[in-house]
C-alpha cells in the first residue's frame, strides 16, 4: 500500500526546516547505505550527529506523533531515527534498490525491522527537474513528487529509485519504521476499518454498530499487534 498524507509539517515548518538544511553542511550519502546501494546511491546526506539533525528528527518525530492518518496507515513500533539527503548537482540520483530488511542505529545499537519506509518532502515540486520517487509495485509504477510538507509512506519490500535531479534540489527527510503489525495485508484491513470508523464517528456519534465495530477493529489489533 502507498499512501499520501498530505501536510505532515505545516508550511511554517517546513521553512524552519528549511533554515537550518540550508545552513549545514552535507556529507556523502553512501555513509548510510548497504553494500548493493553503495554502487546505486548518488546523493547528499545529512550528518547525523549534528545540532541540526537532532532539531530537525525531533520535529519530524513529534509531528509524526500526532498524525492520526500516520498511525493508522503505520502502526508504528519503531521508527528509525529519520534523515535528511539532498540531490542536486552531481550528486542527483539512487538507481533501484531495495531497503535493508533490519537497520541498526549505531548510537542506540536498536535494531528495526523495515517494514514500511518514508519520504517527506521539504522542496516543492518546482523547485527541481526529475527526482521522482518511483516505487515499482504490482499495479505499476507510481511517480511520486509531492508539495512540501507531505510525506510518502510505502513498503520497504518494494524496489524504488529516485530518478536523476537535472536542475535544482530536492531536500526530503526519510527513514523507516517497524510496524505493530507485521503483515501487510492485516495491517492494510486495520487501517481500511479504522478509516471507515472515523467517517462513521462523524456521521453518527457512538451508535451501538459503530461502537461493536470499534470493539471489532481493538480486538483484532489487540490479536495482531507485538508490542
Ligand atoms: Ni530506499
Amino acid at each position: 500500500m502507498l499512501l499520501h498524507l498530505p501536510q505532515v509539517l505545516s508550511r511554517d515548518t517546513v521553512a524552519q526546516c528549511r533554515q537550518l538544511l540550508e545552513a549545514a553542511d552535507w556529507v556523502d550519502g553512501r555513509v548510510t547505505a548497504g553494500k548493493q546501494a553503495t554502487q546505486l546511491k548518488n546523493n547528499l546526506q545529512l550528518p547525523e550527529s549534528g545540532e541540526a539533525a537532532r532539531i530537525l528528527r525531533t520535529t519530524v518525530l513529534d509531528h509524526l506523533g500526532t498524525s492520526a492518518l500516520f498511525f493508522a496507515a503505520a502502526l508504528p513500533k519503531k521508527i528509525y531515527p529519520p534523515l535528511f539527503n539532498c540531490y542536486t548537482g552531481e550528486t542527483n540520483s539512487f538507481g533501484n534498490h531495495v531497503d535493508n530488511a533490519v537497520r541498526t542505529h549505531a548510537a542506540s545499537q536498536t535494531h528495526v525491522r523495515t517494514d514500511l519506509s518514508f519520504t517527506l518532502f521539504l522542496s516543492d515540486p518546482d523547485e527541481y527537474d526529475g527526482g521522482e520517487l518511483v516505487i515499482e509495485d504490482t499495479f505499476g509504477s507510481p511517480r511520486v513528487k509531492l508539495p512540501a510538507g507531505d510525506m510518502v509512506l510505502y513498503p520497504s519490500s518494494s524496489v524504488h529509485r529516485v530518478e536523476p535531479v537535472t536542475c535544482g534540489a530536492r531536500i526530503c527527510c526519510f527513514s523507516w519504521l517497524q510496524s505493530m503489525v507485521r503483515e501487510t495485508e492485516r495491517r492494510r484491513l486495520l487501517y481500511e476499518m479504522d478509516m471507515s470508523l472515523m467517517q462513521l464517528r462523524q456521521e453518527q456519534i457512538d451508535s451501538p454498530g459503530v461502537v461493536s465495530l470499534t470493539s471489532c477493529y481493538h480486538n483484532l489489533l489487540r490479536m495482531w499487534a507485538e508490542v
